[in-house]
């Protein structure tokens, strides 16, 4: 039995990556604010009864909170850094400042409280994913904010690859195509290649499990995107400007 902590544990790719890890005799540590969905999960109920589940509650833009609570964690064998949200700036001209500061906050500086606490946690040998996107390959229209914090994301974690030995602890970054949770829900533009958050975890589970740093999916859809990061950037903008929303 394994120690796994996933944050953004309560819907979407989260909530698949906690059944699963269940499902294989894991212990997991789940992390989030709203936990509706576990109401209606008998699954999910009878692994809180037995201690194979606990609900961390807390914010990610509640620093000391995610100290406090994350330092109660026992040691781990993977942790999973998946919080995240999504908004776009629809007029860059007009730029909101504070959007860009709600996301920025919420995906990344949360993410160094959790490091700060959860890295003395890991086990020799053990295993840290951060949640990237491959909006992090190649700029989007509106993805000011989203893009920008998904991209520190990435150079976050290898740079941690370079100063942390992969005997210590094996560091990978997530990057995922289209999804479909909540948060893409929202989008007015046509997402290419989406699949369902069962399918992403395990996706996800599958590249923990062969320690590798990198993972993205779907192969297609992401090739295509590392492909188009590589060649002049006029080449891309030319294509995202013709991209249309719905
Ligand atoms: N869906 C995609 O196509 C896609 C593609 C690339 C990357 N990703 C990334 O995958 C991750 C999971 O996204 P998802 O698609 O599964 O979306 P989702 O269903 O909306 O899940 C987001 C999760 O993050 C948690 N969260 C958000 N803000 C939080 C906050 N301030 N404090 C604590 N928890 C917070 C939510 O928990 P509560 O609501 O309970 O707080 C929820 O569990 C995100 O980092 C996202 O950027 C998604």
């Amino acid at each position: 039995m394994r120690n796994v902590l996933i944050t953004g544990a309560t819907s979407g790719i989260g909530l698949s990556l906690v059944e699963k890890y269940l499902q294989a005799g894991d212990k997991v540590y789940a992390c989030g604010r709203n936990f509706q969905a576990y109401l209606k999960s008998s699954s999910l109920i009878d692994a809180e009864k037995s201690d194979k589940l606990v609900k961390i509650v807390f914010d990610m833009n509640h620093h000391d909170a995610i100290i406090d609570v994350l330092t109660e964690v026992e040691s781990l064998d993977i942790a999973i850094l998946n919080a995240g949200t999504c908004e776009y700036i629809d007029d860059a001209m007009g730029f909101d400042a504070e959007l860009f500061e709600r996301v920025i906050n919420t995906n990344v500086i949360s993410i160094g409280y959790c490091l700060q606490a959860l890295l003395p946690k890991m086990k020799q040998k053990g295993h840290l994913a951060l949640m990237g996107s491959s909006a992090a390959f190649v700029p989007f229209q509106r993805a000011e904010a989203y893009g920008a914090s998904k991209a520190a994301i990435h150079y976050l974690a290898q740079s941690l690859q370079l100063d942390i030995p992969k005997e210590r602890l094996t560091i990978s970054v997530i990057a995922p195509g289209f999804v479909k949770t909540p948060l893409t829900d929202k989008n007015d533009f046509p997402m290419p290649m989406l699949i369902e958050p069962d399918k992403a975890a395990d996706h996800i589970i599958n590249g923990i499990n062969n320690n590798k740093q990198h993972i993205h999916f779907p192969f297609p859809f992401t090739r295509f995107l590392i492909l188009m990061g590589a060649l002049p950037s006029c080449i891309w903008q030319w294509m995202a400007l013709r991209m249309k929303r719905k």
